[in-house]
This record gives C-alpha cells, sequence and structure tokens, in this order.
C-alpha cells in the first residue's frame, strides 16, 4: 500500500505545549523546579530529537544536568544501526539502578530507534522496570502527555506502535550552544538497504514543506547560527513525496539565498540519488560547503547488489569524479561495513581498490552488525569475526594513512575557519571547523568563539589540524 503523508495538525502540538504548561504548574506546586537529563546515542537525526524533548522539557520548567544523580527525569534517546550501541544503552540503563535509589522518584525515559524494535521494547518491559516511559520515534511529538501519563497514572507507559511515520512542526526546541545548527528537511527512508534497520524504525521518507524549512533557517540565521546543517536520512530524496517542485537541490539554494554569513552543510547523501545538478548547485552557492557524504558501504558489486545499494562501483566513481570535476576543492566522506555476510577476502580487496582510488579525506568504518527484521539477518555469514576484524584493520590503517596525507598538504596553508569552541589542550584552547568541515585546534582566546577567522595550518595528524590565527 502506498504511503500516505501524515501531517501532525498544529492543535496537537499546542496541546502538548498546554501539557508542558500543566506539568510546569504541577512541578512548581511541590515547591521545586525539575531537574532533566538527555543522553543522546546515535546520528545527528538523533541529537536533533534530542532537541525537541528539551524544549518540551524546557517548557515543563526544567533545568538542565549532565549527572543521572541529580536528574529528576532522566531521557535516553537510543540508536538501533548497530548492536554495540543497544549493548551500551542496556548496560547504561542497568547502572540507573543506583540513580534510582538514590533519588526516589527519579522517572526513567527510554526513547528512540532501539526501542521501536518489538523485541526491544518486549525486553524492555519485562527486564528493565526502572524504566518508566518507553516511547519510539514517532510518539516523540506527544512526550508530554506520555510523560503526563507516567506521573498522574504512576504506571508504566509504553509508546511504540508501528507506523509509518509523521510529520511535525511547531514543536519547542531547545538548541545548545549558539553557533552549528542541525535542521531536518525529512525523516524517514525508503531504501532498504538489506543490512540496515533505520527504515523499519523510522518509517518511510516524508519531506517538511520548503517553506517550513525555509522560515526555521531564517529563524536560525536572524538568532546568530553561523553553521546549518540539513539533515535528511537521504537528503537527495526530498521532496518526492510533496509534488511541491522543490527539490535537494532548489531547496539548497532557497536556504543559501537566505541573507547573513553562515555555513552551509548537509548530510547524509545517497549516491544512487545524488545528480549532477546537486553537485552544481553546490558549487554555485557560495554559502554551500564544498563537502560531501557519500556512503559508499562497499566496492565490490556483488555485495552492493546485495546490499541492495542501487549503483555500481563504477558508477559511484563516476559519481565523485563529476562531482570533483565541479568542485576540485571537494572534501569526499563515506561510509564502509566491512564483513557484510557473505563477503570474501577477495571482494573485500575491492573495497581497499576503491578507496585507494578515491582517497577520501576520511572515514566512518564499521564492521557488520545483524539488525533483526533485515534481509542479510537471514544471510549465511561464514567469515568469523576474527577474520573481519582483520579486513577491519587494514582498512582503519589506510584510512588513516589517506587522511594524514591529505591534513599533511594543508601545511602552511591559510584557510577561513568558524571557531566553535574550546579545547583542553593548553597549547589549542580553541576548536574549529574549516569550510568543508575539518577540524582545526587553534591558538586564540575565548573570545573568537563564534567568529570566523582565518587560520594559517602550522601542524597536522591524522586527526586533526593545527594552526595560529592569522589577519
Ligand atoms: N552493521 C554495520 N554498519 C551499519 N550501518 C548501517 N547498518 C549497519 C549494520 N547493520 C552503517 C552504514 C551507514 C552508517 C550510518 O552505519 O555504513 O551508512
Ligand atoms: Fe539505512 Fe540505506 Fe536508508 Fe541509509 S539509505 S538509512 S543505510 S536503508
Amino acid at each position: 500500500m502506498a504511503y500516505q503523508r501524515v501531517e501532525i495538525p498544529r492543535e496537537q502540538i499546542e496541546e502538548q505545549e498546554a501539557v508542558c504548561a500543566r506539568l510546569a504548574a504541577r512541578f512548581s506546586a511541590e515547591g521545586r523546579r525539575p531537574v532533566a537529563m538527555v543522553d543522546t546515542y546515535g546520528c545527528q537525526q538523533n541529537e536533533s530529537d534530542s532537541e525537541r524533548i528539551r524544549g518540551y522539557l524546557a517548557e515543563m520548567g526544567c533545568d538542565f544536568t549532565d549527572d543521572a544523580f541529580a536528574a529528576d527525569i532522566i531521557v535516553i534517546n537510543t540508536c538501533a544501526v548497530r548492536e554495540h550501541a543497544e549493548q551500551r544503552v542496556l548496560g547504561n540503563v542497568g547502572a540507573l539502578n543506583h540513580s534510582k535509589k538514590a533519588r526516589p522518584g527519579q522517572i526513567i525515559c527510554l526513547c528512540g530507534c532501539m526501542v521501536q524494535q518489538p523485541h526491544i521494547a518486549e525486553k524492555v518491559k519485562y527486564s528493565y522496570p526502572i524504566v518508566n516511559l518507553t516511547f519510539g520515534p514517532h510518539q516523540l511529538w506527544r512526550f508530554p502527555a506520555l510523560l503526563e501519563q507516567v506521573l498522574t497514572k504512576k504506571k508504566r507507559v509504553f509508546a511504540v506502535e508501528p507506523s509509518d511515520g509523521t510529520v511535525t512542526e511547531g514543536e519547542p526546541r531547545r538548541r545548545d550552544g549558539g553557533i552549528k545548527a542541525w535542521l531536518s528537511i525529512m525523516y524517514g527512508c525508503n531504501n532498504f538497504c538489506t543490512y540496515c534497520v533505520v527504515p523499519y524504525v523510522r518509517g518511510r521518507e516524508r519531506s517538511r514543506r520548503p517553506e517550513e524549512i525555509i522560515a526555521e533557517a531564517e529563524a536560525l540565521v536572524k538568532a546568530g547560527y553561523q553553521d546549518i546543517t540539513l539533515l535528511g536520512q537521504n537528503v537527495n530524496s526530498y521532496g518526492k513525496d510533496l509534488d511541491c517542485g522543490t527539490d535537494f537541490a532548489e531547496l539548497l539554494r532557497r536556504v543559501n539565498d537566505i541573507p547573513g554569513k553562515f555555513v552551509l552543510r548537509f548530510m547524509t547523501s545517497h549516491p544512487k540519488d545524488a545528480t549532477e545538478k546537486l553537485f552544481q548547485t553546490m558549487a554555485a552557492c557560495e554559502k554551500c560547503a564544498h563537502h560531501i557524504h557519500l556512503p559508499v558501504q562497499a566496492g565490490n558489486n556483488r555485495v552492493l547488489a546485495a546490499m541492495n545499494r542501487g549503483y555500481t562501483a563504477e558508477q559511484y566513481l563516476e559519481k565523485v569524479a563529476m562531482a570533483r570535476a565541479l568542485m576540485p576543492d571537494l572534501v569526499l566522506t563515506t561510509d564502509i561495513i566491512v564483513g557484510f555476510p557473505g563477503e570474501t577476502n577477495a571482494e573485500f580487496e575491492d573495497t581497499l581498490r576503491l578507496v585507494e582510488t578515491v582517497r577520501y579525506d576520511s572515514m566512518f568504518t564499521f564492521i557488520y552488525s545483524p539488525r533483526v527484521g533485515t534481509r542479510a539477518a537471514a544471510l549465511p555469514d561464514p567469515m568469523t569475526r576474527a577474520e573481519k576484524q582483520v579486513n577491519f584493520d587494514r582498512l582503519l590503517e589506510l584510512s588513516n594513512r589517506i587522511s594524514g596525507e591529505k591534513h599533511a598538504a594543508y601545511l602552511g596553508k591559510t584557510v577561513e575557519v568558524l571557531v566553535d569552541g574550546e579545547n583542553r589542550d593548553e597549547r589549542y584552547p580553541l576548536t574549529s571547523r574549516t569550510h568543508s568541515g575539518r577540524l582545526v585546534h587553534l591558538q586564540g582566546d575565548r573570545s573568537q568563539i563564534g567568529h570566523f577567522v582565518r587560520a594559517q595550518i602550522t601542524e597536522s595528524a591524522t586527526w586533526a589540524l593545527f594552526g595560529k590565527i592569522v589577519p
């Protein structure tokens, strides 16, 4: 059955804000200002969702902490992409037994992709009784009502019904820092790569309306944000569900045209949907970072087909060549999975060859992790974990060598960076990013934070550059 867009009416969001006001009054009648902790795992979409949760909590009158022992309300926003993240979450939830004992009445909430999986929701229900509220990504917009149920009915609440997903507008949002902002433009994914759980837990692709996105971007620029990242699981299919005549390239241009000084980024792009029009638009938009995160996942065509990626290694390389021809200074990053079920050592060599050919600026590499309900989880997987680790280590070594070489090429150059924070390193007390997203540790003082400056690169390492501010 075709997916139908479901937009949550504004009145329903207003109702949630009314619940927040009710809870704020309730807390204040109890003579306290509640303290909340929000812990986020996984991708930037989850960071963005945590900003929505903090927005609601702030409307309830909460202060924020990073200390579980100081918190009245704990929200753990989880990730399901790999097993490792799930194990960490379960370990950390178990450890909350101590804070809950020390702080009776502490409310523990578990949300996000991991708990949207039925087998995990069951596990939480039966094995983690300290969790008061469990809700999936589709229910986040009604977090206040769910929390109110926990508080008034004094019983555990589970809101993890399956859904193709909804689109909400007008929720409060609390962003931290004031310099960099995530801006979600769409949710969900239709691609069903065979290893990936995301389409099962985040639902089908649905785009926000362009006028809503532009209004939010304008508000961000007005509020002084200088680094805006448009977010989606697959931004290149933006707008396909809307019939509004705006595709991703046009959206990018419209955000670029907002007056003001800021850097415009986006992620993630799917190679099969990355078009010449997109690369041309990136090249033409003066605020758009010349950085593209283009996950290749594997370099062998049989493996790519088994992953259902929708492109061959040759087609991928053509796109890279096209993008580099239009943007010679392009920074290219990628994701790669090692040990997909049935991947042979010879097939893995194709991945190494592709990486040698492309020479990524940096790479995120993962050992395949079977996910319940995905097609790949049912495939024979004869290679041992130890063998996969050997391949993984080889890939990492190659990746580090190339990143190091690319970084070394910056020595002596002067680049414009946005100073975005502080660093513990006394010699380089500031952190900054080049327009293409490279980390530069800088000499200088706090007053530079939030400013664009020119930095001369004086040292380089595998993961970062080091430099000093020059006039
Ligand atoms: N196992 C390992 N890595 C995975 N990814 C997604 N699903 C899995 C999995 N089951 C990786 C992909 C994706 C990134 C966000 O996580 O490389 O691009
Ligand atoms: Fe997962 Fe593939 Fe969708 Fe990315 S494009 S979220 S890897 S299914």
